[in-house]
């Protein structure tokens, strides 16, 4: 069972009727590969973040009246998109639970399950320095005309390769291509005519592992066999990792025993999850730097939220608004996810500072915008049935 499931009150799942966060996400990742895109183009190519911005809408439902005749693409290709905040936001809804049948209806689907307002779904990220233009998935499918496309992590990997399908389904219907229905969570996607693949490979330490009985052992130094062979495939990776590093595990390197987390209740040398995460990152970027062609895309880790306790003492999450300054104050985001996201972006840099190529290398830095949205768990609306 997933990390998940074994809390009680806010898992880290955003809710499916949302499409605010993975819109958010969607967008970003459609930045970093125009701005790939735009500093390998010659000088006279059509500005691609201008065509993101301005390309007639096939969807129909989305507003074309939307204003986005003043964003300036040269100022988002210097824009941090991780510094910002959610702005109300009146426009249509890319899709909602109900419209999106790739949602699991039992599992996810928290306005099935009860969850009353709907508030949650009218926010878009704003970035401090910029404009985002809205997500236009006729153009991300153009742009990913004959491309693979891989997001490698555990279940919010899952949950953004499913709303980005959501929303890209609305131009392309995509068929399934799952070929191991043996493996937990491995599901893959075709849009034949776009000639556009999208799967995601469960790999939720992004490094190799067994398992007896609850206890993980994890080879820090060996990238996860579940993706690490078929890599060579896709163009474009996203790797992410976090939160199955609170589980019981036993942490290795090769034959050599490092430690326990505090979790595992063993009696070795505690090693903590920021530790064990930095040694697998480091390994895992210098494998696919390596022997990896297309871009590499490090996603960092997003942010669970608890009121009065936390996840085994009866922690709650029943926020309906995202933190901020107008609407009670922006709380500190918590330490563990700061030790994470800083131990991410440390070890990406230290990969920057050796890739021959950095242009394929990007940092996807969503901590802060996930903090900001306590509302966006299905919270207790889930598996309810
Ligand atoms: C939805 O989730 C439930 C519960 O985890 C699972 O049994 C079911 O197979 C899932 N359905 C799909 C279509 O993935
Ligand atoms: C579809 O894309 C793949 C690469 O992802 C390529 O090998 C194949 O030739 C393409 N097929 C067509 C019909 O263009
Ligand atoms: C990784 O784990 C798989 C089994 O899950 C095993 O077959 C493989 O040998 C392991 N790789 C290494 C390099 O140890
Ligand atoms: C933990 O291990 C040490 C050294 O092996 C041993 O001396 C100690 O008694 C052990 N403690 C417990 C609680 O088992
Ligand atoms: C990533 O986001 C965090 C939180 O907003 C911020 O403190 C940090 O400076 C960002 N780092 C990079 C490299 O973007």
């Amino acid at each position: 069972m997933e990390l998940e499931e074994r809390r009680s009150g806010c898992p880290l799942y955003h809710c499916k009727a949302s499409g605010a966060f993975a819109f958010a996400t969607s967008c970003i990742i459609l930045f970093l590969n125009c701005s790939w895109l735009l500093s390998t183009s010659p000088p006279h190519q059509p500005d691609l973040l201008s065509l993101a911005a301005t390309t007639s809408r096939a969807v129909d439902h989305v507003d074309p009246n939307a204003p986005t005749d003043d964003v300036h693409p040269s100022s988002i290709g210097n824009c941090d998109l991780s510094q910002g905040e959610w702005v109300a936001d009146t426009g249509p809804l890319l899709y909602t639970s109900n419209t999106c049948r790739f949602i699991n209806q039992s599992r996810q689907n928290c306005v099935q399950n009860g969850r009353p307002d709907s508030g949650y779904l009218h926010w878009r990220w704003k970035p401090f320095e910029c404009e985002l233009p809205p997500f236009n998935p006729t153009f991300f499918l153009d742009l990913m005309r004959g491309k693979k496309l891989a997001l490698i992590g555990d279940s919010l990997a899952r949950n953004h390769l499913e709303s980005l399908l959501c929303t890209l389904a609305q131009v392309e219907d995509p068929i399934s291509v799952s070929l191991d229905f043996d493996r937990f969570n491995d599901f893959m996607w075709h849009f034949p005519s776009h000639n556009f693949t999208f799967r995601n490979f469960w790999s939720p330490f992004l490094v190799n592992y067994t398992k007896e009985n609850d206890l993980f052992k994890l080879f820090l130094n060996i990238p996860d066999v579940a993706w690490a062979e078929q890599l060579a495939e896709y163009d474009i990776a996203v790797v992410s990792t976090g939160y199955w590093y609170f589980r019981k595990i036993l942490f290795h390197v090769d034959d050599t025993v490092l430690g326990a987390n505090p979790e595992a209740g063993l009696n070795v040398t505690t090693m903590e999850a920021p530790a064990a995460i930095r040694i697998a990152l480091a390994n895992v970027l210098k494998h696919m730097i390596q022997g990896y062609k297309g871009i590499i895309m490090l996603r960092t880790v997003t942010v669970d939220h608890f009121d009065s306790g936390n996840w085994m003492n009866g922690g709650s999450c029943k926020r309906s608004k995202p933190f901020s300054h107008q609407d009670g104050g922006i709380p500190r985001v918590p330490w563990m996810s700061r030790e994470i996201c800083k131990v991410q972006i440390e070890e990406y840099q230290k990969a920057m500072a050796y890739a021959k190529d950095i242009s394929k290398l990007k940092l996807l830095n969503v901590t802060y915008s996930a903090f900001l949205r306590p509302d966006g768990h299905p919270g207790p609306y889930r598996m309810i049935r």
